[in-house]
Protein backbone atom coordinates (compact mmCIF):
# COMPACT_ATOMS: atom_id res chain seq x y z
CA UNK A 1 0.00 0.00 0.00
CA UNK A 2 1.16 3.54 -1.22
CA UNK A 3 1.36 5.81 1.73
CA UNK A 4 -0.29 8.93 0.52
CA UNK A 5 1.97 12.43 0.45
CA UNK A 6 0.87 16.07 0.87
CA UNK A 7 1.34 15.60 -3.24
CA UNK A 8 -1.09 12.76 -3.01
CA UNK A 9 -3.65 13.00 -0.07
CA UNK A 10 -6.10 14.66 -1.80
CA UNK A 11 -6.56 12.15 -5.08
CA UNK A 12 -5.74 9.32 -2.79
CA UNK A 13 -8.69 9.99 -0.90
CA UNK A 14 -10.85 10.88 -3.77
CA UNK A 15 -9.67 7.65 -5.49
CA UNK A 16 -11.06 5.83 -1.87
CA UNK A 17 -14.63 7.56 -2.28
CA UNK A 18 -14.64 6.91 -6.04
CA UNK A 19 -13.93 3.07 -5.22
CA UNK A 20 -15.96 2.43 -2.09
CA UNK A 21 -18.74 5.39 -1.93
CA UNK A 22 -21.14 3.18 -2.98
CA UNK A 23 -21.22 0.75 -0.01
CA UNK A 24 -24.23 1.68 2.38
CA UNK A 25 -24.05 4.41 5.18
CA UNK A 26 -23.78 1.99 8.53
CA UNK A 27 -27.74 0.92 8.56
CA UNK A 28 -28.99 3.75 6.80
CA UNK A 29 -30.64 4.51 3.47
CA UNK A 30 -27.89 6.70 1.70
CA UNK A 31 -24.50 5.39 0.47
CA UNK A 32 -21.32 6.61 1.84
CA UNK A 33 -20.47 9.37 -0.89
CA UNK A 34 -24.23 10.55 -0.46
CA UNK A 35 -23.76 10.92 3.18
CA UNK A 36 -20.57 12.69 2.93
CA UNK A 37 -21.44 15.29 0.14
CA UNK A 38 -24.72 16.06 2.16
CA UNK A 39 -23.10 16.64 4.90
CA UNK A 40 -20.27 18.77 3.28
CA UNK A 41 -23.84 20.37 1.06
CA UNK A 42 -24.92 21.24 4.51
CA UNK A 43 -22.13 23.21 5.75
CA UNK A 44 -21.94 25.01 2.54
CA UNK A 45 -25.63 26.21 2.68
CA UNK A 46 -24.54 27.63 5.69
CA UNK A 47 -21.92 29.79 4.54
CA UNK A 48 -19.78 27.20 7.34
CA UNK A 49 -15.88 28.25 6.83
CA UNK A 50 -14.06 26.04 4.47
CA UNK A 51 -12.29 23.86 7.37
CA UNK A 52 -15.38 23.17 8.57
CA UNK A 53 -16.80 22.45 4.86
CA UNK A 54 -13.68 19.98 4.39
CA UNK A 55 -14.26 18.48 7.87
CA UNK A 56 -17.90 17.78 7.37
CA UNK A 57 -17.19 16.03 4.15
CA UNK A 58 -14.25 13.60 5.87
CA UNK A 59 -15.83 13.05 9.19
CA UNK A 60 -16.06 9.35 8.33
CA UNK A 61 -13.09 8.88 6.61
CA UNK A 62 -12.39 6.30 9.70
CA UNK A 63 -14.14 4.03 8.24
CA UNK A 64 -12.04 3.23 5.19
CA UNK A 65 -8.92 2.79 7.79
CA UNK A 66 -8.10 0.06 6.04
CA UNK A 67 -7.08 1.35 2.92
CA UNK A 68 -4.35 3.39 4.67
CA UNK A 69 -0.87 2.01 5.78
CA UNK A 70 -1.17 0.86 8.99
CA UNK A 71 1.43 3.13 10.89
CA UNK A 72 -0.63 6.05 9.79
CA UNK A 73 -3.57 4.28 12.02
CA UNK A 74 -1.32 3.58 14.74
CA UNK A 75 -3.71 0.74 16.12
CA UNK A 76 -3.70 1.69 19.77
CA UNK A 77 -6.67 1.61 22.74
CA UNK A 78 -8.58 4.18 21.04
CA UNK A 79 -9.40 3.05 17.30
CA UNK A 80 -12.86 4.10 17.02
CA UNK A 81 -13.64 6.11 13.57
CA UNK A 82 -13.34 9.28 15.04
CA UNK A 83 -10.12 9.01 16.57
CA UNK A 84 -8.53 7.21 13.34
CA UNK A 85 -9.93 10.07 11.17
CA UNK A 86 -8.48 12.31 12.66
CA UNK A 87 -5.64 10.33 12.62
CA UNK A 88 -5.34 9.75 9.02
CA UNK A 89 -5.82 13.11 8.13
CA UNK A 90 -4.15 15.41 10.80
CA UNK A 91 -0.73 14.99 9.05
CA UNK A 92 -2.09 17.22 6.09
CA UNK A 93 -4.99 19.21 7.06
CA UNK A 94 -4.94 22.01 9.76
CA UNK A 95 -6.88 21.46 13.62
CA UNK A 96 -9.57 22.85 11.82
CA UNK A 97 -10.50 20.04 9.97
CA UNK A 98 -9.47 17.33 12.33
CA UNK A 99 -10.43 18.23 15.09
CA UNK A 100 -14.35 18.23 14.68
CA UNK A 101 -13.62 15.24 12.72
CA UNK A 102 -11.70 13.46 15.96
CA UNK A 103 -14.52 14.97 17.96
CA UNK A 104 -17.85 14.12 15.89
CA UNK A 105 -19.14 10.97 17.65
CA UNK A 106 -18.64 12.90 21.38
CA UNK A 107 -20.58 15.88 19.73
CA UNK A 108 -23.33 13.53 19.49
CA UNK A 109 -22.97 12.50 22.74
CA UNK A 110 -22.74 15.79 23.93
CA UNK A 111 -25.75 17.27 22.14
CA UNK A 112 -28.22 14.08 23.45
CA UNK A 113 -26.65 14.99 27.01
CA UNK A 114 -27.49 18.40 27.08
CA UNK A 115 -30.86 18.36 24.78
CA UNK A 116 -33.17 15.58 25.62
CA UNK A 117 -34.54 16.22 22.37
CA UNK A 118 -31.66 15.53 19.97
CA UNK A 119 -31.96 11.55 20.47
CA UNK A 120 -35.15 11.30 18.42
CA UNK A 121 -33.58 13.55 15.45
CA UNK A 122 -31.32 10.44 15.01
CA UNK A 123 -32.05 7.96 12.41
CA UNK A 124 -32.64 4.07 13.74
CA UNK A 125 -28.76 3.62 12.98
CA UNK A 126 -27.52 6.54 14.48
CA UNK A 127 -29.55 5.86 17.56
CA UNK A 128 -28.19 2.47 17.26
CA UNK A 129 -24.34 3.09 17.59
CA UNK A 130 -24.86 5.86 20.59
CA UNK A 131 -25.70 3.67 23.11
CA UNK A 132 -22.05 1.34 21.72
CA UNK A 133 -20.69 4.65 22.09
CA UNK A 134 -21.09 5.17 25.32
CA UNK A 135 -24.71 6.31 25.51
CA UNK A 136 -25.43 10.38 27.41
CA UNK A 137 -21.92 11.57 28.86
CA UNK A 138 -21.28 12.31 32.46
CA UNK A 139 -20.67 15.62 33.82
CA UNK A 140 -17.28 15.45 33.91
CA UNK A 141 -17.27 14.27 30.09
CA UNK A 142 -19.88 17.56 29.21
CA UNK A 143 -16.88 19.52 31.21
CA UNK A 144 -13.85 18.26 29.01
CA UNK A 145 -15.90 18.71 25.77
CA UNK A 146 -17.11 21.74 26.42
CA UNK A 147 -13.49 22.83 27.56
CA UNK A 148 -12.09 21.55 23.68
CA UNK A 149 -11.37 24.38 21.70
CA UNK A 150 -12.70 23.13 18.82
CA UNK A 151 -16.26 21.99 20.15
CA UNK A 152 -18.55 24.61 18.18
CA UNK A 153 -17.21 23.23 14.76
CA UNK A 154 -17.84 19.93 16.02
CA UNK A 155 -21.46 20.16 17.08
CA UNK A 156 -22.21 21.76 13.85
CA UNK A 157 -19.89 19.05 11.79
CA UNK A 158 -22.12 16.86 13.79
CA UNK A 159 -25.56 18.51 13.07
CA UNK A 160 -24.51 18.56 9.04
CA UNK A 161 -23.74 14.68 9.66
CA UNK A 162 -27.34 14.11 11.43
CA UNK A 163 -28.74 15.78 8.54
CA UNK A 164 -27.18 14.49 5.73
CA UNK A 165 -28.93 10.88 5.42
CA UNK A 166 -31.50 12.02 2.82
CA UNK A 167 -32.91 9.63 0.23
CA UNK A 168 -33.90 12.68 -2.00
CA UNK A 169 -30.48 14.65 -2.50
CA UNK A 170 -28.78 15.80 -5.06
CA UNK A 171 -25.00 17.07 -3.45
CA UNK A 172 -22.75 18.51 -5.29
CA UNK A 173 -19.91 16.20 -6.54
CA UNK A 174 -17.06 15.25 -5.05
CA UNK A 175 -14.91 17.52 -7.54
CA UNK A 176 -16.17 20.29 -6.40
CA UNK A 177 -14.50 20.21 -3.13
CA UNK A 178 -11.40 19.12 -4.57
CA UNK A 179 -10.33 22.82 -5.06
CA UNK A 180 -11.44 23.67 -1.34
CA UNK A 181 -9.26 20.54 -0.09
CA UNK A 182 -5.82 21.34 -1.57
CA UNK A 183 -6.53 24.88 -0.44
CA UNK A 184 -6.08 23.69 3.14
CA UNK A 185 -3.13 21.51 2.54
CA UNK A 186 -0.77 22.15 5.63
CA UNK A 187 2.44 21.50 3.47
CA UNK A 188 1.17 22.21 -0.01
CA UNK A 189 2.16 20.15 -2.65
CA UNK A 190 5.71 20.66 -4.57
CA UNK A 191 4.98 23.62 -7.28
CA UNK A 192 2.37 25.35 -5.23
CA UNK A 193 4.58 26.60 -2.21
FE1 LIG B 1 -21.42 10.57 9.44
Amino acid sequence: MKRPTADTVIDYIVEIFERRGAEAYLGDAVTMSEHMLQSAANAERTGAPAVEVAAALLHDVGHFAGEFPEDMIEAGADNRHDAVGARILQPFFPPGVTEPVRLHVAAKRYLCTVDASYFGRLSPASQETFRLQGGPMTPDEVARFESERHRGAAVRVRMWDDEGKSVDSEPRPLAHYVPLLRSLLVSPPAGRR
